[in-house]
């Protein structure tokens, strides 16, 4: 079946699902219809007439595939849906056609010839707008805009993901599947630069820049330490100096869903430090495919990320970083070396919110999933080890304890670090828990290349 023919198949209860849940909340905050905004084009500089390319309302996005500017879907609590979107008449610029036309056939298109047009069509009464561009709100007459509650209402709609959505994860995450095989093949045949690769990336996937979910980070050697580094190195480097570690981390889009992949490759090097760091990276791969194995329904996430330090303080023991698993945890050892969260909630934005509503433990600040973990869920499996001086400078300035082999952690340095990450739908079957959206594209998260 052709990805048309599918998200027609799933579109029309995606749909369904969808004008049921705003009705609910339409009625629980007292409102006769509210107005989720695309998106205004925004100008690259007060001093110019060029303007970045539109990047949707998440929630606007939830209903359609649409990347243009001054569109909306107005959602009535009658239960009656639909898409306003203003003709572009322009003869300088066009926007993108909607990647998909599966919507086409269940959601009725009203045309405006100006977005001030659409204030006449709406219903009387209690109105609400969602969107970034306040202006256009205004424009409308709606004084109610982006109330908090409201908008916590729609974010938490999006959490659990309907078949549709899922088939659109799936399809993201094969596409980004081309561009990480293509960048393997690219490092793996010589010395390309940090922009090369990502331009290798971006061709693969056949999607620009502004369609990535995020900037992709594609960092080598020492820059795998920034874990977004996106300020791409431009040099290639000379014949044997190439750098040994690539990380990867990049993702597509479909439809407006992400995927947001990492894996991070090795240029087999001599020397003890090298096959130390081949022995963490190989560590690194077990360790993310058993916290994959041990998602349950019913498990707060946040014990998965604690479990995750569990696991990197046992490898970094077993490789001779630490001496103690138990004290590199106790004693925040593994958080200077994996400072961020396992993982998040995926959809429309990278960084979905709906899994965030409560804050995480003080020692896992940047923890962005506190949910407890449930059937149709989407989100993120990423956990990390780099060597980041500025983390680590506290901890080896700190009196001696002799928890950590210095001199090994300076020798590995130039390395960077490891993340490797999928992206995981939560399934309500005991018998297999998740089903990974990533391995069967990606099958290896990290990879040793002779
Ligand atoms: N690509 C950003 C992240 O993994 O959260
Ligand atoms: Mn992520
Ligand atoms: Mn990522």
């Amino acid at each position: 079946m052709t990805l048309e023919a599918t998200l027609s198949a799933l579109y029309p209860d995606h749909l369904k699902r969808l004008v049921a849940a705003y009705v609910a909340v339409l009625e629980r905050h007292a409102l006769d219809a509210v107005v989720l905004h695309g998106g205004t084009a925004q100008k690259r500089t007060l001093a110019d007439d060029q303007y970045w390319p539109i990047r949707p309302t998440p929630h606007f996005q939830h209903w359609v595939p649409l990347a243009e500017p001054d569109a909306a879907v107005v959602v009535e609590a009658s239960g009656r849906a639909w898409v306003a979107r203003v003709a572009v008449t322009s003869f300088w610029e066009h926007p993108f056609e909607p990647e998909g036309r599966h919507w086409e056939a269940s959601l009725a298109q009203r045309p405006l010839a100006r977005w001030s047009d659409l204030a006449e069509q709406l219903p009387k009464g209690r109105l609400a707008f969602v969107g970034d561009d306040l202006a256009a709100a205004a424009e409308l007459s709606i004084a109610q805009r982006n109330g908090a509650a409201l908008v916590a209402d729609l974010d938490a709609l999006r959490v659990y993901k309907t078949p549709y959505e899922k088939a659109c994860l799936r399809e993201a995450n094969r596409r980004a599947a081309l561009g990480h095989q293509a960048v393997l093949d690219a490092f793996a045949r010589g010395a390309e630069s940090e922009l090369d690769l990502h331009l290798a990336y971006l061709g693969a996937t056949g999607q620009d820049d502004p369609e990535t979910p995020y900037k992709n980070i594609v960092a080598l050697g020492p820059h795998a330490a920034t874990l977004h580094h996106v300020s791409y190195g431009r040099h290639r480097a000379p014949r044997g100096a190439r750098p040994e570690t690539l990380l990867l981390d990049a993702g597509s889009t479909c439809m407006g869903y992400c995927s947001d992949i990492t894996r991070t490759f090795f240029r087999d090097a001599r020397g003890a430090s090298a096959s130390v760091f081949a022995e963490l990276l190989g560590g690194m791969e077990a360790l993310q495919k058993t916290l994959c194995a041990e998602v349950r329904v019913g498990t707060p996430y946040e014990a998965l990320h604690d479990r995750s330090h569990a696991l990197l303080g046992e490898l970094l023991a077993r490789c001779g970083v630490v001496q103690s698993a138990e004290r590199a945890v106790d004693e925040g050892v593994t958080r200077a070396f994996y400072p961020h969260g396992l993982g998040h909630s995926l959809g429309l934005q990278c960084h979905d919110v709906g899994c965030a509503l409560l804050k995480p433990r003080g020692e896992n600040p940047f923890l962005r999933n506190t949910s407890v973990i449930a059937p149709d869920q989407v989100f993120t499996i990423e956990p990390g080890l780099y060597f980041i001086e500025s983390l680590l400078k506290p901890m080896r300035e700190a009196a001696p304890s002799g928890l950590v082999d210095w001199q090994l952690v300076d020798a590995l340095t130039p390395f960077g670090g490891i993340r490797i990450e999928d992206d995981v739908v939560v399934t309500d079957d005991p018998a297999r828990p998740i089903d990974n959206l990533t391995r069967p594209f990606l099958p290896d998260g990290a990879k040793v290349l002779s």
